[in-house]
């Protein structure tokens, strides 16, 4: 086994300038959603730079959720534009997820193929499932050693990638079935014979990024997951690389003396988008995060004008735009809320976001003080500074992982003492938590894990021996 450098990327969800013009459609379609879309053809553009200019790469792994939503002609252009990546000397492995295709009959999923007029959407061509056979085979299953239904198994000098195909309908367990699970059993048996150090790759994560997460949505993680994590442990793999969550965590479980780590990649277009480098040499992956470049050809303001255009910013200018003009509020919302009601409720709605964000930190800090042990003294201190903007740094690390308010934090206090009295009053009133997230009876131990990083301690860069034979120190 030599030395192998790589890129991963994932949830690249593509979609084609052709299929929108400006007015209200499209912005009520992003509005809508967590990633970027109008901008994702210049956000993938410059990521695919990115690795283009790195010489040492020899490799791209990308992961699923490739377009937006099962659009043939986004398929078309995102195909183009992988070629062009290999005519630059990259191998390509490609998996496809649910956003790849739309449903009809048993494999329905919810996407529609869709443009967007000024004002309506209209229907496109779309991608049927058994299309994407065809489409992505010659970026990886082609040189195959084998596969089994969208599956695949590649040595590449010396390494074992496997990626398994999870691409369920989003209502029901995706993953493999019993008779894939035997496969892949069979692919790690020969592995193990051949001394091949094994990388898995699949869409949904394995390990959930965060407890909630798995709690609330348990059909969005790999399906029949601790059937693939018991295959994974018992021949000693050590990593699996996923996405679908758009959360950029690294996190583990151990069996024995057995530890998996699932390294999780966001989303290219989310609000921070980033993808993963990793460096396979005597028998260790140095796994690190390549940010999105600060300048993007086509878009003004580069990435932080992506910071502020889904998700986190979005929100954020959303409650600033209610407090100072309520019909620029109701304009800019239009595709995530409610419309008729804000309306009718702006006189209850208004007030109520300007005195949220209006709540001081000192506030917050008295609120649970019995708790958190914080002083009159210390939380007088943080007077000036804001409860939302606070909010909004927890919002915004919800993908990028590694959340700043470590147990020294006046933050991290201040939510302790918040959630713990809350726990306290529900348990007055006898509301029990567990009734309505599963596995959950305390607000603290369901909020810790987005507050700071109670994982494997980075979520943006790990180093893990993938291969037992040899022997690894850290410098
Ligand atoms: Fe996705
Ligand atoms: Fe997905």
């Amino acid at each position: 086994m030599g030395k192998l450098q790589f890129y991963i990327i994932a949830d690249n969800h593509y979609f084609s300038k052709k299929l929108w013009v400006d007015g209200e459609a499209i912005e009520r379609r992003c509005h809508g959603d967590q990633v970027v879309i109008k901008e994702s053809p210049e956000v993938n553009e410059a990521f695919f730079k990115v690795i283009e200019q790195d010489a040492e790469a020899d490799l791209v792994v990308i992961i699923g959720d490739l377009i937006n939503c099962g659009e043939r002609l986004c398929h078309d252009e995102f195909i183009e534009r992988l070629h062009k990546l290999e005519e630059t000397g990259k191998r390509v492995l490609v998996l496809t997820a649910t956003h790849d295709y739309n449903g009809c009959g048993e494999d329905e999923n919810e996407f529609v193929a869709s443009g967007y007029g000024k004002k309506e959407a209209y229907r496109v061509d779309c991608t049927r499932r058994h299309e994407l056979d065809a489409l992505y085979r010659p970026f990886g299953r082609n040189e195959a050693d084998s596969e089994y239904d969208m599956s695949y198994s590649i040595g590449i000098d010396g390494y074992r990638f496997i990626l398994l195909n999870d691409d369920g309908n989003g209502h029901t367990d995706c993953g493999l079935d019993d008779k894939g699970n035997e496969w892949l059993e069979n692919e790690l048996i020969k592995a193990k014979s051949k001394g091949e150090a094994v990388l898995l790759f699949t869409h949904h994560p394995v390990i959930t990024p965060y407890p909630v997460y798995e709690a609330a949505a348990p059909t969005e993680m790999y399906g029949r997951h601790p059937i693939l994590k018991g295959l994974l442990t018992k021949y000693g793999v050590k990593v699996v690389f996923t996405g679908h969550t758009h959360v950029h965590t690294i996190r583990s479980i151990s069996k024995g003396e057995k530890v998996l780590y699932d390294v999780g990649t966001t989303a290219v277009v989310s609000p921070c988008g980033k993808i993963r480098k990793v460096v396979l040499e005597n028998g260790v992956a140095d796994i690190s995060t390549v940010d999105m470049p600060e300048e993007i050809d086509g878009i003004e303001g580069g990435s932080k004008y992506i910071a502020s255009s889904c998700f986190g910013g979005y929100y954020r200018r959303l409650i600033d735009t209610a407090c100072k003009d309520y019909d620029a509020f109701l304009k800019l919302g239009d595709g995530l809320i409610p419309i008729d009601q804000a309306q009718k409720y702006r006189f209850i709605i208004r007030p109520a976001l300007k005195l949220i964000s209006k709540i001081n930190m000192s506030f917050a800090g008295k609120l649970g003080r019995k708790y958190s042990g914080l002083t009159k003294k210390e939380c007088k201190e943080h007077k000036n500074e804001k409860v939302i903007d606070m909010v909004f740094v927890v919002l915004d690390h919800f993908f990028t992982g590694d959340a700043p308010f470590t147990p020294d934090t006046y933050e991290h206090r201040v939510i302790y003492g918040a959630l713990h009295r809350t726990d306290a009053i529900m348990r007055t009133f006898k509301i029990s938590l567990s009734r309505y997230i599963n596995g959950f009876d305390s607000l603290w131990t369901l909020v810790e894990p987005l507050v700071h990083n109670t994982r494997t301690g980075s979520d943006r860069e790990i180093i893990i021996k993938i291969n037992d034979e040899v022997t690894y120190e850290k410098d």
